[in-house]
């Protein structure tokens, strides 16, 4: 009896993994680079295997000449393996990939800060790039005790994909810990989007092109999100942060299956454990609460950002009940929103993409309210997860406006500034050595070189004279 209870549970216990497994690992790219810099051995994290960057004939590094590989040698307990080695560049240098899947491919570059006898990682100072486009520039701000993952979406329809660390001449290294180069889901980013302003809504096209870098990835109303629980390898953090209203919603967790459609979100673009909770209004009485609920977000001014709305309505008891009005940085950017219409569901995910430039103060927010179909005695208002991107400007630049040429112009300017101060160092020493001659053929002939002390007590009374005057 005992045994055959155990027998049950271990199938259970199977089973559990087994649909675990499967819920994580549906997709499967095309694609999958996954490299553990500064490594020799692979390490496995969440069931994926990182290559080390000079293990095996197929390296991505293109040289390790100027490179070094570092160990921590006191890693933190609990520090995933990929963050316990870097590599170090001493010199611009490529990691290239070979690409067989041409399209939007998601590139993951992990850094963690750690001392070693040799160098202070924290000292580093660089630009990166990533098929031209300038993804960091004089990056330095890699402080945080937590490693630091930044991610980002770059079409790619050539047979490579290269990403290139530039050290700038302050810091003279750069350095990286870990690179995914992942082919993306071809729905994950599509070409079009609701491009929003103080005008009208517009599309925005050529969407898929434009380089992005994931600034925020938020799971409203629940836990956080690791990439073991998300299908692409994503973290989602809570939204307790932005989420700026105090009164009128309340958070909620679903329990129930999240119905995943044929031409809808899919759960490449949101796992089940993001859009199984949420914020939400209610109307508890026979009037519409006068409120909306308000997410702010920190971001730099001068760009354009996307920002990926997700709803699923898990709150509703039956279809047709819930109508809302979605805001992007103050302007109506979906009226009358009607889950139902779209999904023709409950618990049926459903996402808007929104294109807007952010103000120069550097806040990007959205908003959800009740609008005027909304209904008493149901909900009025939902939102289940928000991302926010950064596009590239005119520079083909996501941090500043230089654009690649220059970056690699400032390093090999600076390499000439070197050989310009050897030579100046030189032209030193050299007319050192003929002042020296010159004053021993002058010791025989110095009346020349008396003239200085005298001009310099000239001065002297000019100085005082001044100083009595102001007295
Ligand atoms: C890096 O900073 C220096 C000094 O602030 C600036 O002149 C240079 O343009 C910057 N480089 C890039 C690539 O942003
Ligand atoms: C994955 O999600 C489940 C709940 O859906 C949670 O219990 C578990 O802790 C999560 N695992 C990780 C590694 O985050
Ligand atoms: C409905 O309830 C809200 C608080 O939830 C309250 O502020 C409002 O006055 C109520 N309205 C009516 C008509 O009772
Ligand atoms: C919600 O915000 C929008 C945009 O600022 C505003 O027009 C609307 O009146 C607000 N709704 C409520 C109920 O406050
Ligand atoms: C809601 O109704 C008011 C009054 O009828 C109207 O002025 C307003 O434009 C409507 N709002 C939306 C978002 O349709
Ligand atoms: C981003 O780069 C692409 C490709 O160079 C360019 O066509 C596009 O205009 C840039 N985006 C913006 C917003 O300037």
């Amino acid at each position: 009896m005992e045994f055959l209870h155990l027998n049950l549970l271990s199938c259970l216990l199977l089973l559990c993994i087994h649909t675990l497994c499967v819920s994580s690992h549906l997709f499967s790219p095309v694609d999958n680079h996954l490299i553990d810099c500064g490594s020799v051995a692979a390490t496995t994290i969440d069931n994926r295997q990182f290559v080390g960057d000079l293990s095996g004939k197929k390296t991505p590094l293109s040289s390790s000449a100027g490179t070094i590989s570092l160990r921590n040698e006191n890693p933190l307990p609990g520090l995933a393996a990929i963050y316990h080695t870097a590599r170090i560049f001493r010199s611009p240098s490529n990691y290239v990939f070979p690409i067989r899947d041409k399209g939007t491919h998601m590139v993951r570059l992990h850094f963690h800060v750690f001392n070693s006898p040799e160098l202070h990682l924290a000292d580093a100072q660089f630009h990166v790039l990533v098929n031209g486009y300038v993804v960091l520039s004089n990056f330095s701000r890699v402080h945080a005790e937590n490693p630091r993952i930044i991610e980002y979406f770059i079409w790619d329809d050539a047979e490579k994909l290269v990403i290139m660390f530039v050290p700038t001449h302050n810091s003279k290294f750069a350095f990286v810990n870990a690179i995914e180069v992942i082919s993306a889901p071809k729905d994950l980013v599509p070409d079009t989007a609701q491009y929003v302003s103080s005008n009208n809504i517009e599309n925005f096209d050529g969407l898929s092109k434009q380089a992005l870098e994931v600034v925020y990835r938020v799971n409203v109303g629940g836990p956080k999100v690791t990439p073991f629980n998300d299908s692409l390898w994503r973290t989602w953090i809570p939204d307790d942060e932005f989420f700026k209203s105090k009164s009128e919603s309340e958070k909620l967790f679903f329990g129930g299956r999240i119905k995943y459609q044929v031409g809808g979100a899919s759960r490449e673009v949101g796992p089940d454990n993001m859009y199984n909770s949420a914020r939400l209004i209610r109307s508890r009485n026979d009037s519409v609460p006068k409120v909306n609920m308000t997410w702010e977000f920190p971001v730099i001014g001068g760009y354009k950002y996307l920002v990926r709305m997700h709803f699923c309505d898990i709150a509703s008891i039956s279809l047709g009940l819930l109508y809302f009005n979605v805001y992007v940085n103050g302007y109506l950017a979906y009226a009358d929103l009607d889950l139902t219409y779209i999904t023709g569901s409950l618990a049926s995910p459903f996402y808007a993409d929104f294109v807007v430039d952010a103000d120069r103060l550097g806040t990007l927010n959205v908003m959800v309210g009740p609008s005027n179909k909304s209904i008493p005695y149901v909900i009025d208002g939902i939102l289940n997860g928000v991302e926010v991107m950064k596009l590239n400007n005119s520079y083909n630049s996501l941090d500043g406006e230089v654009c690649a040429g220059l970056v690699l112009k400032s390093w090999s300017r600076g390499n000439m500034g070197l050989f310009l101060t050897l030579v100046a160092a030189v032209c030193i020493v050299l007319s050192i050595s003929i002042v020296i001659r010159r004053r021993m053929i002058g010791s025989r002939e110095s009346f020349q070189w008396s003239r200085l002390p005298v001009d310099v007590s000239g001065n002297h009374v000019k100085i005082s004279s001044f100083h009595s005057e102001g007295k």
